[in-house]
C-alpha cells in the first residue's frame, strides 16, 4: 500500500463544521466506527444514559474526596489511547483506552474527555466535554470516517465538543491556583498528549501541593460492580466463546498444530460477532502447557497429549476469559484423567465459594490447600511432608492465584484489591491449575509433562453464582464425547 506521505491527493478544504450525521439522520445513527447500534446506544447495548449515570457517579465519588477543598473547581481528565503503529504507516487495529471508553464510550483515538465542575453549583453537577480529532478529508481518505465534534456529542451526548487543539485554552485556564485537576501522572496512556499538555500543566499545579490527584483508583471502584447492561454484554462474551471452545474441541484430531486449533478458536469468536480476540490466547500442547505465559502457539501437538486453551474474546467492549484443558485424540489417559478430574473437584470447590462476603484471596487460600490434599492422594506430595513446606511445595505446582476481576479487560481493576469482599455485580475468573513439568524428577512418572487448567467467568450475585462460561464443556464425559465426534 502506498504511504499517505508519498501518495498526496489534492485534499479537499478541511470541514470540521460538517459533522458525520447529516441533519436529515435521526441522532443515533451509529457514526461509521461503531457499528451495530440501537437507538439511544453509544456502544452496542448501552445507552447514553447508562453513559452519563457513570459520569455522575465518578463526580460524587469526587465530592466524597474533596472535602478540604471546598470552594475549588474540580476537573477529571482523560486521555484516550493513540493509534499504534505495527511498522512505518501501518496501524495496529485501533483499541480505546479502558478508562476513557468506561466514561463516555468514544471509539476514536487522540481524544480527551474532561469533566468539571460547575461555578456555583455542588457536584456532583458537572459538564462534559470531549476535544477530538477535527473533522480532515486528507486523513479521513486512510483511517475512515471521524465524528468530529458534532458527531461526537450526537453519538455520546456529552455536553460539548471541541476540536483537540483547543484543549490548550483548557490547559491554559487550569494554570490558575482555585482548581484541582484530576489526572493520573503515572503511567499517561496516551505520551504525545500527556507530554504537550498534561505534564506541563503538572509542572505549574506541583507548586500547589495536592492540586492534582489520581482518578484512576475512582474509576476502577466504578467499574468493579458491573451494571445490568454490562452483564448482558458479558454473558454474551462468556456464550460466543464456550460454543467457540466446543467447536474448537470437535476439531481436534491427532497430530494438530497447535496453530491450527488457534486460528479455529479466533475464526469461531469472530464468526459469531466478536470483535477480537481479549488477549494472546494460550494454546499449548503437551509440556508446553507448563509454560503459563506460552503464546507461541507453533508446534505440533501429538496423539496422546492434552491441549491447554485459554481463550477469551471480546464483544462490544467486555470479554471472557476461559480455559479448558483437552486430549486432541479425544481419550484421556488414565494418568490425565486423575489429574483433570483433581483438578475439576478443585475448580467446583472454589466455585462454590464465590458468594457475597468471601474475598478472592479467601478463595485462593482454599484452593492451595485442596491443591495441596489432591496432590498428596495422588502421590505428587509426600503425606509427610511438614507444614512449613506444605504451602511452598503447592506453589510450585500451581504459581498463579485462583483468578483475578474480570470486565472492560481481562485482568480488570487491577489496582483493586484481591482482599476486598465480594460483593454482587462483581465478575472474577476461578481458574485453578496443576503443572508437572516434564522434567520434574520427583513427580510420580505418569504426570509429568501434563498441565491442567480450569477457568471460568463468574458472576456474584445475592444467590448462586452466575457462571457465564456454563456452556463450555469441562466434564470429562462431555469433553470425550464432543472430542469423539466424527465430523
Ligand atoms: N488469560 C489470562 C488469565 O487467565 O489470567
Ligand atoms: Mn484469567
Ligand atoms: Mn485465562
Amino acid at each position: 500500500m502506498c504511504s499517505p506521505k508519498i501518495f498526496n491527493p489534492a485534499c479537499p478544504a478541511e470541514e470540521d463544521s460538517k459533522p458525520v450525521l447529516g441533519p436529515a439522520q435521526p441522532l443515533h445513527t451509529p457514526t461509521p466506527s461503531q457499528t451495530r447500534l440501537d437507538s439511544g446506544e453509544v456502544t452496542p447495548g448501552l445507552s447514553q444514559m447508562e453513559y452519563a449515570l457513570r459520569r455522575h457517579k465518578l463526580m460524587a465519588l469526587i465530592q466524597k474526596e474533596a472535602h478540604g477543598w471546598d470552594g475549588l473547581d474540580h476537573t477529571v481528565i482523560l486521555l484516550s489511547n493513540p493509534t499504534y503503529y505495527m511498522t512505518n504507516d501501518i496501524p495496529y487495529v485501533f483499541h480505546q483506552d479502558t478508562n476513557f471508553l468506561y466514561l463516555c464510550g468514544f471509539q476514536e483515538p487522540d481524544s480527551i474527555l474532561v469533566l468539571q465542575s460547575i461555578p456555583g453549583k455542588a457536584l456532583p453537577s458537572h459538564k462534559s466535554m470531549l476535544f477530538v480529532p477535527r473533522r480532515d478529508p486528507c486523513r479521513e481518505l486512510w483511517d475512515g470516517p471521524r465524528s468530529g465534534t458534532d458527531g461526537a456529542i450526537a453519538l455520546t451526548g456529552v455536553d460539548e465538543a471541541y476540536t483537540i487543539e483547543e484543549f490548550r485554552h483548557l490547559v491554559a485556564k487550569l494554570k490558575g491556583e482555585s482548581n484541582i485537576v484530576w489526572y493520573d501522572l503515572t503511567k499517561p496512556v496516551h505520551t504525545k498528549l500527556h507530554s504537550d499538555y498534561m505534564q506541563p500543566l503538572a509542572e505549574i499545579k506541583s507548586q500547589n501541593k495536592n492540586h492534582i490527584q489520581g482518578i484512576r483508583h475512582l474509576v476502577q471502584n466504578l467499574r468493579l460492580i458491573k451494571s445490568p447492561a454490562e452483564i448482558e454484554r458479558m454473558k454474551i462474551a462468556g456464550r460466543v466463546t464456550a460454543e467457540a471452545f466446543t467447536e474448537t474441541m470437535f476439531a481436534s484430531k491427532s497430530p494438530v498444530d497447535e496453530a491450527f486449533l488457534y486460528a479455529k478458536f479466533e475464526f469461531e469468536c469472530r464468526a459469531r460477532g466478536a470483535d477480537i480476540l481479549a488477549y494472546p490466547p494460550v494454546v499449548a500442547g503437551g509440556n508446553r502447557s507448563n509454560t503459563l505465559h506460552y503464546v507461541k502457539n507453533n508446534q505440533l501437538i501429538k496423539d496422546g497429549e492434552l491441549v491447554l486453551l485459554d481463550g477469551g474474546c471480546e464483544f462490544s467492549c467486555y470479554v471472557s476469559d476461559i480455559t479448558r484443558t483437552w486430549p486432541v485424540n479425544g481419550r484421556f489417559t488414565k494418568p490425565q484423567a486423575e489429574l483433570y478430574q483433581a483438578v475439576l473437584d478443585i475448580q467446583k470447590s472454589c466455585l462454590s465459594l464465590c458468594s457475597p462476603g468471601v474475598s478472592l484471596e479467601n478463595i485462593y487460600s482454599l484452593m492451595l490447600s485442596l491443591i495441596g490434599q489432591k496432590l498428596k492422594e495422588l502421590g505428587v506430595l509426600k503425606s509427610s511432608i511438614t507444614e512449613s513446606h506444605f504451602f511452598k511445595a503447592v506453589r510450585k505446582y500451581c504459581p498463579h492465584h485462583v483468578g483475578h476481576y474480570l470486565g472492560m479487560d481481562v485482568h480488570d481493576t487491577p489496582d483493586i484489591s484481591r482482599s476486598l469482599l465480594l460483593q454482587p455485580g462483581m465478575v472474577i475468573t476461578i481458574e485453578p491449575g496443576i503443572y508437572i513439568p516434564e522434567d520434574d524428577m520427583s513427580a510420580p512418572e505418569r504426570f509429568r509433562g501434563i498441565g491442567v487448567r480450569i477457568e471460568d467467568d463468574v458472576v456474584i450475585t445475592e444467590d448462586v453464582p452466575l457462571i457465564l462460561s456454563a456452556d463450555c464443556p469441562k466434564e470429562i464425559y462431555h469433553i470425550e464425547q464432543i472430542c469423539g465426534r466424527s465430523s
